[in-house]
């Protein structure tokens, strides 16, 4: 079973949209999947056709235990589309007041507990989450093996993330629980340059968190959600319909790291390697060398500052000690490190700096 929280704390950003609209894509390709609406606002519930006033019991129910430990299986309702849902409803909000009395550690964990005691096998369960980080969403985090985290392609949409990505690590780090976590550019419009810019510091900002894929401003997508369907079933030839389509695709391809593979010790302790590269002019910029298989920014974080009219993208790497040979990938093009004198002879006469961790 893997357990993906479609989380971030801005509102607006298509969490709600990408889970209803992958589970449905998911569902059509036969898949069991279960979504768990922990929304008060109960937005994924209606967009599946279902009326969050005419449930006899939603989560609330659930992780307020008011039911008996072992009782999502009961609150679970079949929808049209064939995805199964656990409810949401405006109740839901008075989870924290009603748990404030009961210690973090397990307050935060109902969710997850709830989950180990589903009584059906589900392939997928997607989580919506609020937008904001309280409990519900700490609950979400703590059930989730993988997280998306849908990122409108906008400015300001980027600088909120990177604060979510920072509470994740420090909760992952707390919890001795290993989450995966990647993004999902939404609510692209290619047409205007602003977007498509964006969409490139996106890129260059998390490398390979990032899918592939990307999803477009769809007016489908909306009206879709309106009639309580996923978009597959109201509109099967839009754009809506084939970007999540092609998501579902990437993610049933990319299965998440194993906590094995995670844990595995590296044969040598390894050093962060700081390195940087400043360009105003540039879009996007990674980094390629023998240390991630010459795959641009394959395994390594990017921080972009701005040092006056220059943007600095500084590559994070984590390196064991030894010599290393790479190259900047600028806007597509490879180039050797302008503040770097040390380099070889590299294939096509092109050079390759050369790094060395001592
Ligand atoms: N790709 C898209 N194209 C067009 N409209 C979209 C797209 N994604 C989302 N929307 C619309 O934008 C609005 C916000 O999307 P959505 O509800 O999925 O965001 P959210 O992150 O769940 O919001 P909240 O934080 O309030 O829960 C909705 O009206 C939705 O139909
Ligand atoms: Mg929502």
């Amino acid at each position: 079973m893997r357990t993906i929280a479609v989380v971030n704390q801005k509102g607006g950003c298509g969490k709600t949209t990408t889970v209803v609209n992958l589970a449905g894509c998911l569902a059509a390709d036969g898949a069991r999947v279960l979504v768990v609406d922990l929304d008060p606002q109960a937005h994924a519930t209606l967009g599946l056709g279902c009326d969050p006033e005419a449930v006899d019991e939603s989560l609330y129910e659930v992780l307020a235990d008011t039911c008996g430990a072992e009782s999502i299986d009961r609150v679970i309702v079949q929808t049209e589309s064939g995805v199964d849902l656990a409810p949401s409803g405006i109740v839901l909000s008075a989870l924290e007041q009603r748990l404030a009395s009961e210690p973090a550690e397990t307050r935060t964990a109902r969710l997850a507990n709830a989950l180990a005691g589903l009584g059906r096998p589900y392939e997928y369960v997607l989580i919506d989450c609020p937008p904001n980080v309280g409990l519900l969403t700490f609950n979400a985090l703590r059930a989730a093996g993988e997280l998306i985290v849908p990122l409108e392609t906008s400015f300001y949409a980027i600088h909120g993330v990177q604060k979510l990505l920072e509470t994740i690590g420090l909760l992952a780090e707390r919890i001795g629980h290993a989450v995966q976590v990647r993004i999902l550019p939404t609510l692209y419009d290619g047409r205007t340059r602003y977007a498509r810019e964006t969409l490139a510091e996106i890129r260059a900002l998390f490398g390979d968190l990032c899918f592939d894929t990307v999803v477009r401003a769809n007016v489908k997508l909306r009206e879709a959600a309106r009639r309580g369907l996923p978009v597959g079933r109201y509109a099967a030839q839009s754009n809506g319909a084939s970007d999540y389509a092609s998501l579902a695709v990437e993610l049933a391809v990319s299965p998440p790291v194993t906590a094995a593979e995670v844990s595995e010790p590296a044969s040598a302790p390894e050093r962060q390697i700081e390195v940087s590269f400043r360009d105003g002019g540039a879009n996007d910029v990674r980094i390629a060398g023998d240390f991630n298989g010459w795959v641009p920014d394959k395994g390594v974080r990017t921080r972009m500052d701005a040092d006056g009219e220059q943007r600095v993208w500084t590559k994070i790497l984590a390196l064991a000690p030894g010599r290393y040979q790479y190259r900047y990938v600028v806007d597509g093009e490879w180039r050797e490190d302008p503040e770097n004198p040390e380099a070889v002879p590299g294939p096509a006469g092109v050079r390759n700096s050369v790094l060395v961790v001592r």
